[in-house]
């Protein structure tokens, strides 16, 4: 040890739990390939203004959780946070809202919040992501929905829990908004939870502490508040969850807590998760748009969380790496079959097997040792003896039956899994 550690906070996935961390994201990120999503690739710092115009000012994420940095030329620049305001600013700037609607996009990377480290919790954190443009159709908040049920489901994770709700309009939600705050004023509540309650009501609904849910018992809840328009979209979206056979709670005391949401709104967690049982939430944010400079246009998308979602897997017993990167193993014994064994690794890969070598010159014993350890099925062992027969041995290190078989079978039985 030299010393030298990752930052506090910040997750790292080696093998093999990385072949797992891998395999959840590109499961995720399949199901919303399957749904239309093209992928986008997105820079993971931005002007600091996309996040303070697009996320909030007076959300935490933005006010208190962002790495915020001047650069050499005076720019101030931000970490992102999250997915949805530098989606916007790209679709923006690169006017592919002029195309057909809705722009239907997925990404995956890392973001940046500085909260307080903890299980779950992370200061770098990864997400897969969609968000869909441009069109204000109740069945694209289910279509949306669904893509995160089925990238679960792919998973094989069965105890998640989809919780839904609607928090309203611009017509509607100043209404709810006034009410709320009317319902706080009468409260008897400490200085920093009243100066919450004015900046921003709804953040008041999603205090944790046990003595302030006590108080927002009778609390008014944004559903009872809907227009009519936000009313019938918000019962689109359930009858056609229902026909896609996608479960879900109502939970009318669903809070986001990023500023840009509209209308419907909705959060996946996972019990076995303990505090941190978030793995995933999204919603639509229909004035996202304007508020960075852009023309009116609705969307509604998702971020899930990738660590959260591998805990899961894991609290689970789930591997979703479920094959194996590495399929064969060469066991090379003296320099001519090293040789072989390179130009045979090569050969077998280029056909799509995961080949790992013994190299250094290790002895038998020591390579074997590899094989082993690499969690490879099959161990090809070469010799001067098999070189000069045009063969090698093939040994399946599961069962541990073992056949001398041509240069040329070797693909053949490791794909079919027969050696005999
Ligand atoms: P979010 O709810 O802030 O939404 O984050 C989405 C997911 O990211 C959470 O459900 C959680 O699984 C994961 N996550 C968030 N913070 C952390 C953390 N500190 N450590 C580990 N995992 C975390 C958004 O970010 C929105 N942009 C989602 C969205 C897209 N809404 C519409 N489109």
């Amino acid at each position: 040890m030299n010393g030298l550690q990752a930052p506090r906070g910040v997750p790292e996935y080696l093998p093999p739990v990385s072949e797992d961390f891998l395999a959840v994201r590109n499961t995720l990120g399949r199901a919303a390939q399957l749904g239309g999503y093209g992928y986008i690739e997105l820079p993971v710092f931005e002007d600091t203004a996309v996040f303070v115009r697009g996320v909030g000012e007076s959300t935490d994420v933005v006010s208190k959780e962002m790495y915020t940095f001047t650069d050499r030329g005076d720019r101030s620049l931000s970490l992102r946070p999250e997915g949805t305001a530098g989606v916007m600013r790209s679709v923006l700037e690169h006017g592919l809202h002029r195309g057909g609607l809705p722009v239907k996009l997925w990404y995956a990377g890392p973001f940046f919040r500085a909260e307080r480290p903890q299980q779950g919790r992370y200061r770098q954190l990864q997400q897969v992501g969609v968000e869909a443009i441009g069109v204000d159709d109740p069945l694209l908040d289910a279509e949306v929905i669904a893509v995160a049920d089925e990238g679960y489901r792919r998973l094989g994770l069965r105890g998640f829990r989809l919780y839904l709700s609607s928090i309203g309009c611009r017509t509607c939600r100043p209404v709810y908004r006034a009410a709320l705050q009317e319902f706080l004023d009468g409260l008897d509540l400490d200085e920093p939870t009243r100066q919450r309650a004015q900046l921003n009501p709804l953040r008041v609904l999603d205090d944790k502490r046990p003595a302030i849910q006590d108080l927002l018992v009778d609390a008014p809840l944004p559903p009872d508040y809907l227009c009519d328009e936000c009313r019938e979209h918000f019962t689109r979206v359930q009858q056609a969850l229902t026909a896609l056979g996608v479960r879900f709670t109502l939970n009318p005391r669903l809070v986001r807590g990023l500023d840009y949401y509209t209308r419907t709104t909705f959060e996946f967690d996972h019990p076995a998760l303990g505090a941190q049982s978030g793995i995933g939430g999204g919603g639509r944010y229909d004035g996202l748009m304007e508020s960075l400079g852009g023309p009116e246009l609705t969307g509604i998308g998702f971020g899930l969380g990738t660590d959260r979602t591998l805990l899961a897997c894991q609290a689970e017993g789930l591997h979703p790496a479920a094959a194996r990167p590495i399929e064969a193993y060469i066991v090379p014994v003296g320099e001519a079959a090293r040789d072989a064994g390179l130009v045979l690794a090569g050969r077998l890969r280029a056909a799509g097997v995961g080949v790992d070598m013994a190299y250094g010159g290790r002895g038998m014993k020591g390579a074997m040792k590899g094989a082993d350890r690499s969690g490879a099925r099959w161990a090809i062992i070469m010799g001067e003896r098999e070189l000069a027969e045009g063969v090698v041995q093939l040994k399946d290190l599961e069962t541990g039956a073992q056949a001398a078989v041509s240069a040329d079978e070797v693909l053949g039985k490791i794909l079919t899994g027969e050696i005999s």
